[in-house]
């Protein structure tokens, strides 16, 4: 008899890195590679964070601190919460597979629209429950009032992806808020906000402030974009004390080890380089779409540190590949969920300019 693994392992969707595992750390820290596949921050982190992550690297022969307490009072802190409200994890991911976990049974409906995160198929995948996909309106914006319409009794999670990964698509605050409103008491809804700082039409905290009226609202934001803290892993959820408890009580504890617990909650006392990280991506995202509609193609509306290209004519796999043999990481659309199309996330200065002479080279 051989080893059976679990149906569900059949189900799982799989993660393609942005880059081609083994080489990304040095051929990009080199200038080799321009990696711009991960929607990543071009720039390390601040130098307090780095230090505050020495400081903490002598103390490794302890676990660390199961509550995360530090981190969670500085979050707190920054959204003026109680940080009984605030659940942190291993990247903001594990919070979503928690919340899934956490939340719904075999039967259980989940709901999102598509294309978004390519982590979301994994949350029916992993539960077993049956999920719910509503395609993105004109303009690839999400789609409320149809998502609205495919809310049921079994409904038991809703994912709304704002900004919108792949798109950079944004729904303000009082659309998203008009949209819960008309969903029944027994539907939680995670707003993920991982890329929210980079949007600038709408306040920042605007969705946290929707809190206080919505209890079965989570708004889930990471340390990974804006504050350049991908590698370590931390994100953080602010909700309801009952959605933190339940969060907790399925996942291992100690999953946000010391380092990231050390480095987040330095890194958010330090909202002046979050601005300048904004200020600076913002300018990226001008250069990029004007260098993309100078090569005739359309974009979506993007709010992200990222641009979603509709290469028309042009072919998605021989663009990735030709920006490939330059060295440059894109994302292509087919496994995102819209083939035609590619994902460039803005790296600095240098590799955008890299990837647009690139790009104009192929389409020629
Ligand atoms: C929309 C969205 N949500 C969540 C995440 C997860 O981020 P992390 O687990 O690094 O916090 C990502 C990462 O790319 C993302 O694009």
């Amino acid at each position: 008899m051989s080893v059976t693994f679990a149906e569900k392992l059949a189900r799982m969707p799989g993660y393609q890195a942005g880059v081609p595992t083994g080489q990304a750390p040095e051929a990009i820290a080199a200038g080799a590679i321009a990696q711009l596949a991960s929607n990543e921050s071009p720039s390390p982190p601040h130098p307090k964070v780095i230090e505050a992550i020495a400081a903490a690297a002598g103390a490794m022969n302890r676990y660390p601190d199961p509550d995360a307490t530090l981190l969670r009072r500085r979050i707190a802190e920054r959204y003026d919460t109680d940080p009984a409200r605030v659940a942190v994890g291993n990247g903001s991911c594990e919070i979503l597979l928690a919340a899934a976990e956490a939340l719904c049974e075999p039967g259980a409906e989940i709901l999102y629209s598509w294309p978004a995160f390519s982590m979301y198929p994994y949350l029916p995948a992993l539960t077993g429950a049956r999920e719910v996909r509503v395609p993105l309106a004109a303009g690839d914006i999400h789609d409320l009032d149809a998502m609205a319409a495919e809310v049921t009794a079994a409904t038991q999670l809703v994912l709304v992806c704002n900004p919108n990964n792949p798109t950079g698509t944004h729904r303000p605050a009082a659309e998203v808020a008009a949209f819960c409103e008309r969903l029944p008491a027994h539907v939680t809804v995670i707003l993920d906000e991982a890329y929210v700082e980079f949007q600038t039409h709408n306040d920042v905290d605007a969705s946290v402030d929707l809190l206080a009226d919505l209890p079965n609202l989570v708004v889930l934001r990471t340390f990974s974009k804006c504050y350049g803290l991908a590698g370590l892993r931390v994100g953080y959820a602010l909700g309801s004390p009952k959605f933190r408890a339940a969060i907790d009580a399925v996942r291992q504890p100690f999953s946000v080890n010391a380092l990231a617990q050390a480095a987040g909650a330095e890194a958010i006392l330090h909202q002046d380089d979050v601005t300048r990280r904004v200020e600076s991506t913002v300018a990226e995202r001008l250069r990029v779409e004007e260098g993309l509609a100078a090569l005739g193609l359309t974009t979506s509306d993007t709010h992200a540190n990222f641009s979603w290209i509709d290469l028309g004519e042009a072919g998605e796999a021989g663009v990735v590949a030709g920006l490939a043999e330059r060295s440059i990481a894109v994302r292509p659309g087919t496994p995102l969920g819209d083939p035609g199309h590619i994902r460039v996330s803005y790296g600095s200065a240098e590799e955008n300019a890299r990837f647009l002479a690139g790009l104009g080279e192929i389409l020629d």
